[in-house]
């Protein structure tokens, strides 16, 4: 490589760069030290927002392919043809703590997968656990206040053992089944290579001739899914509070490929409503009996970033970026989750954050957005509007065979609750399917936590666990002293 000298940012050479211009060998410092003043005023400017949740995370390059054509279901690009391989960068993270905080704390983890496909960007925004605390995205911001530092103390910074916590849950019902999973030893994996990755909403795929179809994603890691115990996790923290970043990092670097299969179920539309459960509610699972998993295709990460900052930092998910073959279903967490993400991303990166490399589709991005901060988009010519003669009237609107399903609803306009909200049934099932030794592990992680809390706090919970399956109730009362 040709030896390179430092130069200032207009490109300035930099002769010396130990030593600030003062008068005298002793000081004080010179105003007209441009060379310092531009290197300090970029150094106290190097941190962006972190994001509102999900800020500690670790991320990794791979490729997605699919076993089979996935034609008969969606007319996604990508899922058409089992030679293509499509890009992908993934961003695993924790939710609650800041960017500082330990990767073992007991927590929901996020699995974000950006697809860069032929049609643009297509973001599967998931988390490790298959359900979720909230059913509505109005209680997101509630629920985050809840779960992060308190506004006076801002204690705990990434941890759930705090009548916050567990103040929200006891009041949201709802919350019971995710709790069953969050407080199993799925609340801590071992690895991000061995944990299991889920949708969580219900989306839509429409094919070419416009069949809807309702499906829900599940990743399932090639490794196995593996946990650690409460006790391993909480040591860890102290030893190696980045194990997780650190044991992605490191298998990748060994040249180990990291391997998960992406499976879906499918559910008719028509039979939504013939379910004992709301499928469009996201605090459930849909039972794999009647809905059975569907393998797809398969992801394999198998690069490491090369700048944390510039790939995983600046990297933007948002569960609005879809493709044509996929569409949004009415869940109503789903719907607010579309408008979030991109509103906080203007916000943490920018207005043109999509221009940053790790967010730019790979197809050519055209339209008349433009200008703003950090433009470093370089176009030419008078028309920056559409419908245009000028130019040859380029670019126009797309072929019809990308345009969504068009579809008929009707409806009062209210704020109301689902009906069927079948709050406990599906906590119950999931904590008598767990091995002896999970419901060992969920009880005692249960009252680890609830043995600090407010004693009205503690009975409400036990109330929903109770609702739940009345031995989980019983055991959690017993443990602790009640
Ligand atoms: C209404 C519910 C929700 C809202 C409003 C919401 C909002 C947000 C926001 C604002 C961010 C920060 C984005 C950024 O700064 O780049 C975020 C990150 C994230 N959320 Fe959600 N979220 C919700 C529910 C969920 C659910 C149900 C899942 C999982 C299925 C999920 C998975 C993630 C992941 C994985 C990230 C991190 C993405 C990354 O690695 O950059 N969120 N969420």
């Amino acid at each position: 490589m040709k030896d390179k000298h430092l130069t200032t940012n207009q490109g300035v050479p930099v002769t010396d760069n130990q030593n600030s211009q003062t008068i005298g060998e002793r000081g004080p410092v010179l105003l007209q030290d441009v060379q310092f003043i531009e290197k300090m005023a970029h150094f106290d400017r190097e941190r962006i927002p972190e994001r509102v949740v999900h800020a500690k995370g670790a991320g990794a390059h791979g490729y997605f392919q699919v076993y089979k054509s996935m034609k008969p279901y969606t007319k996604a690009k990508f899922l058409q043809e089992p030679k293509k391989k499509t890009p992908v960068f993934v961003r695993f993270s924790t939710v609650v703590g800041g960017r500082g905080s330990a990767d073992t704390v007991r927590d929901p983890r996020g699995f974000a997968v950006k697809f860069y496909t032929e049609d643009g960007n297509y973001d599967l925004v998931g988390n490790n656990l298959p359900v979720f605390f909230i059913r509505d995205a109005i209680k997101f911001p509630d629920m985050v206040h809840a779960f992060k530092g308190a506004p006076d103390t801002n204690i705990p910074s990434a941890s759930s053992a705090h009548n916050r916590f567990w103040d929200f849950i006891s009041l949201t019902p709802e919350s019971t089944h995710m709790i069953t999973w969050l407080f199993s030893d799925r609340g801590t994996p071992k690895s991000y290579r061995m944990q299991e990755g889920f949708g969580v909403n219900t989306y839509v795929w429409v094919n070419a001739e416009g069949n809807a179809v309702y499906v829900k994603y599940h990743w399932k890691p090639k490794l196995g899914v593996q946990n650690l115990d409460r006790h391993e996790a909480t040591q860890l923290v102290g030893t190696d509070p980045d194990y997780l970043t650190r044991d992605l990092r490191d298998a990748i670097a060994r040249g180990e490929e990291v391997e998960y299969e992406l499976n879906v179920q499918l559910m008719d539309i028509a039979d939504e409503l013939k379910q004992d459960f709301d499928p469009l509610d996201p605090t459930k699972t849909w039972p794999e009996d009647k809905f059975s998993l569907m393998p797809v295709g398969k992801m394999v990460l198998n690069r490491n970033p090369d700048n944390f900052f510039a790939e995983v930092e600046q990297a933007a998910f948002c569960p609005a970026s879809i493709v044509p073959g996929i569409e949004f279903s009415a869940d109503k967490l789903l719907q607010g989750r579309t408008f979030s993400y991109a509103d906080t991303q203007r916000h943490r990166l920018g207005p043109n954050y999509l221009e940053l490399p790790i967010n730019r589709s790979l197809v050519d991005v055209n339209n008349n957005q433009r200008d703003g901060p950090m433009q470093i988009g370089q176009f030419s010519g008078p028309v920056n509007y559409e419908p245009a003669s000028l130019a040859g009237g380029s670019p126009s609107e797309a072929p019809e065979e990308s345009k969504p399903r068009v579809y008929r609803l009707e409806g009062e306009v209210t704020r109301r609750k689902i009906s069927k909200t079948n709050d406990f049934a599906q906590a119950g099932e999931r904590y008598r399917s767990l091995s002896k030794m999970d419901q060992e592990h969920l009880i005692d992680n249960i009252i680890a936590d609830l043995m600090h809390i407010d004693k009205p706090i503690k009975q409400r919970v036990i109330e929903n666990l109770t609702k739940a399956d009345p031995e989980l109730g019983q055991a959690v009362t017993a443990g602790l002293k009640l």
